[in-house]
């Protein structure tokens, strides 16, 4: 049995306490693991701090190297790491094996951010007074960075937070998600084979308000980064005072299928954002709003689309959905589909379960108050709802408190960028699903879906801190 420690200054460090690390699927136990103290966090906060020192004035070409070189371990080492994914986060293996390729992008990206991203020249004899001087701006290294991650992509959205932090020389105190603690814990080992210096990468596992408190507040500690619930995240922002923020939170994300387009060239990509992962993305497809002159022509090929998935153990190789991440999941979400039914809703396949997975749900006749539409299900459910007009959709889909990335499908090119103009959210996806995501596009939401961006060219400037400078030139 795996007992694992807190990865602190390059050195396992033993905890007091350890919890028991269960698999999602079927309810193994995988590993005994660390619980962290908010003590164990101010030492690890010290020693970030220490590290910070010599790592900012590392080169950006050291920097890039170090991370080029994880990218390399990482695509030696693919198959163990997707294995272990699949096993602690019940994720499908051929999803598994599509996140660590993204995460492996991702680092790569940060790589070349590290030799790319730079300041600006201001013109300063635009303003009155300014002739004979010069001025420019430099993107400093902030500090510290407390990243909290969460389980549904325990590699990327990781590296997320790692790869842009150590790209400018920052260092970082990460919490991962107290069910998909292995996935991080195995890059610190990665990095360290990559020459990352000690300190600059420090793990604490475990979980609770004190652990989380300590790595939000500590006066050390200069960026929150967090990606997970909505509450958590509020009540992150409440506490941060004046320190930089990133919140990445939830959607109940929607699509605009309009009549122009062919049903049968996009049923089988909506079916994949629907169920993706069993639902448990930020960005999972949830409503789609489908033009009432071809709504039932796409309920049906959309369910028997569905009825092709195959759900079952994440580590079998034609599994499509794995698990829910936990059996109280099953149950909140099999409450809202009979509250959905008992207010006239249907289901048009799926709504069966067990213990630890539910069938893919496609829901119809559904209401826009319905928990299934308004909130964020992170789980395998989509509503179908018809429109009539273009006008119309665009208010359904605004009609959230949600605002990440929304999606129309359509051959207008008029409508297209109506769409784009008027959608309130953090991207628009012309002619694909809004669960399309690569890694280096902004990514994040407005209302409550968030704050700032991720996305490793966006997410370093969050990370970086400009100075200006400027020179008088003549005496
Ligand atoms: C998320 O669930 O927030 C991330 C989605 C993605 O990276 O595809």
């Amino acid at each position: 049995m795996k007992e694992t420690g807190l990865w602190i200054n390059g050195n396992w460090r033993v905890a007091n306490e350890t919890y028991d690390l269960k698999a999602p699927y079927d309810g193994k136990l995988i590993a005994k693991v660390a619980k962290g103290t908010a003590d164990d966090v101010k030492v690890a906060i010290a020693g970030a701090e220490e590290a910070f020192h010599s790592f900012k004035k590392s080169t950006a070409y050291d920097r890039a190297e170090i991370l080029y070189k994880v990218v390399n371990i990482m695509r030696e080492r693919k198959e163990e790491l997707s294995k272990m994914l699949a096993q602690e986060a019940g994720k499908p293996l051929k999803t598994a094996r599509a996140e660590v390729d993204r995460t492996i992008a991702t680092y790569q990206f940060s790589a070349e951010e590290a030799k790319q991203y730079r300041g600006e020249t201001i013109p300063m004899d635009a303003a009155p007074g300014g002739a004979n001087r010069i001025g420019w701006t430099k993107k400093e290294a902030i500090g510290v960075v407390s990243a909290i991650t969460p389980f549904n992509f325990p590699f990327n959205l990781v590296a997320h937070k790692l790869g842009p932090a150590f790209a400018v020389g920052n260092t970082v105190v990460l919490k991962p998600a107290t069910q998909t603690p292995l996935s991080a814990l195995v890059m610190a080992e990665i990095f360290k084979e990559a020459g990352l210096p000690d300190g600059v990468l420090q793990i604490v596992t475990g979980s609770g308000s004190e652990l989380s408190d300590s790595l939000i507040t500590h006066p050390n500690v200069k960026k929150v980064t967090f990606t997970g619930s909505v509450p958590v995240g509020l009540s992150i922002k409440e506490k941060v005072g004046l320190r930089k923020i990133t919140l990445e939170l939830g959607s109940n994300s929607a699509l605009i299928v309009e009549p122009s387009v062919p049903i049968e060239k996009i049923v089988k990509r909506c079916v994949e954002g629907a169920f993706g992962f069993a639902g448990q993305v930020c960005i999972s497809l949830q409503r789609i709003y489908v033009n009432r002159q071809v709504h039932d022509e796409f309920v049906q090929a959309f369910v028997e689309e569905t009825k092709k998935l195959i759900v079952g153990d994440p580590l079998d190789e034609k599994t499509d959905v794995g698990s829910m991440i936990h059996p109280d999941e099953v149950e909140r979400i099999v409450s809202w589909i009979e509250e959905a039914k008992s207010h006239g809703a249907m289901v048009a396949t799926g709504g069966e379960f067990t213990e630890r997975q539910l069938q893919p749900t496609v829901m119809i006749n559904v209401k826009e108050d319905m928990q299934v539409v308004c909130e964020e299900v992170f789980a395998p459910i989509v509503s179908i709802i018809p429109y009539d007009t273009l006008d119309e959709a665009i208010g359904y889909v605004n009609d959230s408190k949600f605002g990440l990335n929304a999606a129309i499908y359509t051959n207008i090119l008029t409508d297209a960028m109506r769409a784009a103009d008027e959608i309130e959210a953090g991207a628009v996806i012309i002619n694909d699903i809004p669960t399309f995501r690569t890694d280096h596009m902004p990514y994040g939401g407005v209302k409550m879906s968030g704050y700032g961006r991720e996305g490793v060219k966006f997410a370093v400037d969050e990370m970086t801190e400009i100075k200006f400078i400027t020179m008088k030139t003549v005496f």
